[in-house]
């Protein structure tokens, strides 16, 4: 039984605001995207990496890692759900039936080691597979329609959801296939796998595990990076 990493990198980072696609963006001398590649070309468990990329995408190519043995560069879709299902399909052409994947935004460079050890450690423990979370630090509120507040949702409940997520790959190709004839909206792979009515195991990772979205983002994974 393999594990592979897929990498959905094909977005165009519209809140970013800048020239280049955000995963693009050099950080300490390298793209965000190889950062975040690293962690699993490093990682000696993860057999192959397949990663997404735009249907036009001019900057893969023009990286050291372009033709790295371990990674599988595919074209990504629409929406993060359909270049992850693109990524699955592929992956679907070659592994063996027990094959599991860690899906990992390329826009999370910060991903540190002990997070994807405890990861695969979680997966193997739990038959719906695992997400790496964080419980939330603020107080939670429920809005209504005309921005006042419903009411507070029980801090204790809400956990924010970070990748990489990690799942049996025929069960998530299947969880995302289902949940786009049901017309449910999957933001990440738990969403779909819940939608069929399992419950992946939560994983506690790191406040640095953050998501670079919006221009300050960048500072704060710098920092990250280097500690
Ligand atoms: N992604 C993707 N295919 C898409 C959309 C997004 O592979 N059609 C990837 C992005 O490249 C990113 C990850 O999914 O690594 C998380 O998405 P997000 O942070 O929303 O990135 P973008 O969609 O690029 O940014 P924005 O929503 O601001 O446009
Ligand atoms: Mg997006």
């Amino acid at each position: 039984t393999k594990i592979w990493a897929l990498i959905p990198a094909a977005g165009i980072g519209s809140r970013m605001k800048s020239e280049l696609p955000k995963q693009y963006l050099e950080i300490d001398g390298k793209t965000i995207l190889e950062h975040s590649l690293s962690r699993f070309l490093e990682h000696p468990s993860i057999d192959k990496v397949v990663v997404a990329l735009h249907a036009n995408d001019n900057y893969w190519v023009k990286l050291k890692i372009a033709n790295h043995p371990k990674i599988i560069t595919i074209e990504g879709g629409a929406t993060r759900a359909e270049s992850v299902l693109n990524g699955l399909k592929a992956i679907q052409q070659q592994h063996g039936q027990d094959d599991w994947v860690m899906v990992h935004d390329a826009a999370r460079p910060c991903l540190d080691n002990a997070s994807i050890d405890a990861l695969i450690q979680a997966g193997k423990d739990s038959a719906h597979g695992a997400i790496l979370a964080y419980p939330s630090v603020d107080t939670v509120k429920l809005a209504n329609a005309n921005q006042t507040i419903d009411k507070t949702i029980n801090r204790e409940q809400i956990w924010l959801a970070q990748t990489p997520q990690y799942f049996p790959v025929n069960a998530l190709a299947e969880a995302i296939e289902a949940g786009f004839k049901q017309g449910i909206t999957i933001t990440d792979e738990a969403s779909a796998i819940e939608a069929q009515g399992m419950h992946p195991a939560l994983v506690i990772g790191t406040r640095k595990n953050i998501k670079v979205t919006e221009p300050e983002d960048m500072m704060l994974a710098s920092v990250w990076l280097v500690t």
